[in-house]
């Protein structure tokens, strides 16, 4: 990489550039959004020699940190701790669930996110990385421009995120029609919520919302809850979600909503109504690229997404793009992977292009959903001829001692390798580690089945279900 003159580096303090200074700056780098894809492009990039300016408009951390993965596992996992107070007794405990405090819970979430907030910016400063606090906008195929100053570079990386969706003509109050920002600022349980939409961000307010006591029903256009999962992980969340109170109408297209001082009233196709306090509009993500001059730069876009090859890069060279900016699965670990992926490209180091298909999904609802690999229906679509072995977490010790119902259910290609695994149950989005080795590495079930798990785990239930499938049932009935 060419060097560019060190003065440009922060050597110490946090290098927040002035962004009125007026003076040129010249680096290897600039990359435009400080969220997961931009601040581990701009901590890779950093650690291979380069020259980095970071430019932020907001917080460093992005949705995932500030608004989105982190807040919302912590109020879920308080959530946990609710459901373990009220059902204590079943496990021979005595303890009185007395109520949410939302207060404090905001409390314990805003302290998460603080700590890993303090941690990061101390990172960005430790690699010198120059921070620049402002709002940029592309100024050409080298330039990124905040306020009156313009930061010239030899790459330049955009990473401008997403932001919550809405339908045409529905219009968000924050106050009574809300969406994902808004829920996470809430300074109080509501008694009854309608959600719209039953993807993961709909699926998992759902579950921290029952878990504090509320009403809760979901509505879904699909056939399914979390409908980009395998239909039999669904059919397990949908079983476990009616058992837990949470219902949901699914087929069921969205017409209307009427808001009142007391709440609202949503209305389906078909002519159903339902009343709430509140309405969470939870039917996806959009990028964040109007107005920022991608297009003036000759950037092709879709849809208002940039278009990239399989190296992140955009149709202008010195251009590239990542994270929920870019068509790809809109995670905060694909936006790490993507970033690392750019700033090692640009290093010359080689990278292997991401195999999207081998990145774990967790919905972090009561149940977990969780998933590496393909679904039976894209393994069909694609020509496979597979075999499916679905283990039932009613065999498996551990789980039972933590009394989650669930199952692992494995797609593999007939006398080939693993496809797909799926997951449901309580914590199995961790076993996610060892089913994406199974799937990136191509093993072979009698591969898997040869290796011993622990015991009593409920990682034991991803070596049991390759065990039946490698046509050896150890704890498998029937
Ligand atoms: P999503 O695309 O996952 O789900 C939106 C759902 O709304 C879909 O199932 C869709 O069929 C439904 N829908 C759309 N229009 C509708 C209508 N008119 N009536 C009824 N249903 C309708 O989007 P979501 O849940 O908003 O999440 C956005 C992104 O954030 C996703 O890509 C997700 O993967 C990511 N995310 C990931 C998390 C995780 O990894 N745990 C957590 C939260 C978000």
């Amino acid at each position: 990489m060419a060097g560019y003159p060190q003065d440009h580096r922060s050597n110490g303090e946090p290098s927040v550039a002035d962004a009125d200074s007026g003076s040129g700056n010249k680096f290897d780098l600039v990359i435009l959004g400080g969220g997961s894809g931009g601040y581990a492009c701009a901590l890779r990039a950093a650690e291979l020699g380069m020259s980095v300016a970071l430019v932020e408009k907001d917080k460093v951390g992005g949705t995932c940190l500030h608004r989105g993965c982190i807040p919302t596992k912590a109020l879920l996992h308080a959530g946990e701790v609710a459901d373990s107070a009220r059902d204590s007794e079943s496990f021979g405990v005595k303890a009185t669930f007395d109520g949410i405090d939302m207060t404090a819970v905001n409390a314990y979430k805003d302290g998460v996110v603080g700590k890993l907030y303090k941690g990061l910016q101390g990172l960005i400063k430790s690699r010198k990385i120059t921070y620049v606090d402002g709002e940029g906008r592309l100024a050409g195929p080298t330039a990124v421009r905040v306020g009156d100053t313009t930061y010239e570079a030899e790459h330049v990386v955009l990473a401008t995120g997403s932001v919550p969706k809405s339908l045409p003509g529905l219009d968000l109050d924050g106050e009574r029609v809300i969406n994902s920002d808004h829920a996470l600022l809430l300074d109080r349980v509501p008694s009854s919520v309608v959600v719209l939409g039953g993807g993961v961000i709909g699926v998992e307010f759902a579950s921290v919302w029952r878990s504090f006591g509320a009403d809760v029903t979901i509505v879904e256009a699909l056939p399914h809850l979390v409908p980009a999962e395998e239909e039999s992980s669904s059919k397990l969340l949908e079983r476990s979600f009616r058992r837990r109170g949470i219902g949901f109408e699914l087929g069921a297209r969205f017409s209307g909503v009427e808001t009142s001082d007391g709440g609202v009233t949503v209305s389906l196709e078909g002519g159903k109504t339902m009343e709430a306090e509140l309405l969470l509009v939870a039917v996806g993500r959009g990028p964040v690229s109007e107005g920022l001059g991608y297009d003036d730069a000759g950037v092709e876009m879709e849809r208002g997404f940039v278009k990239v090859d399989a190296y992140c890069q955009t149709s202008v060279p010195s251009i590239s793009a990542i994270g929920d900016l870019i068509p790809t699965l809109q995670l905060a670990h694909v936006g790490f992977g993507e970033g690392i992926l750019v700033a090692e490209r640009l290093a010359g180091l080689n990278p292997a292009p991401i195999d999207y298909d081998g990145v774990p999904r967790v919905t972090y609802s009561d149940p977990e959903v969780a998933s590496v690999g393909l679904t039976s229906a894209v393994a069909r679509e694609r020509g496979y001829d597979i075999v499916e072995m679905n283990y039932d977490l009613g065999g498996n010790g551990k789980s039972q001692i933590l009394k989650t119902p669930g199952a692992v259910k494995l797609v593999a290609q007939k006398d080939g390798p693993v496809l797909g695994v799926h997951m449901v149950g309580s914590r199995m989005g961790e076993h996610t580690a060892e089913a994406q080795l199974i799937y990136n590495w191509e093993a072979l079930p009698a591969e898997v089945a040869q290796l011993i798990h622990a015991h009593p785990t409920q990682s034991e239930a991803v070596g049991e279900a390759h065990l039946a499938l490698a046509g050896k049932p150890l704890h498998t009935h029937g």
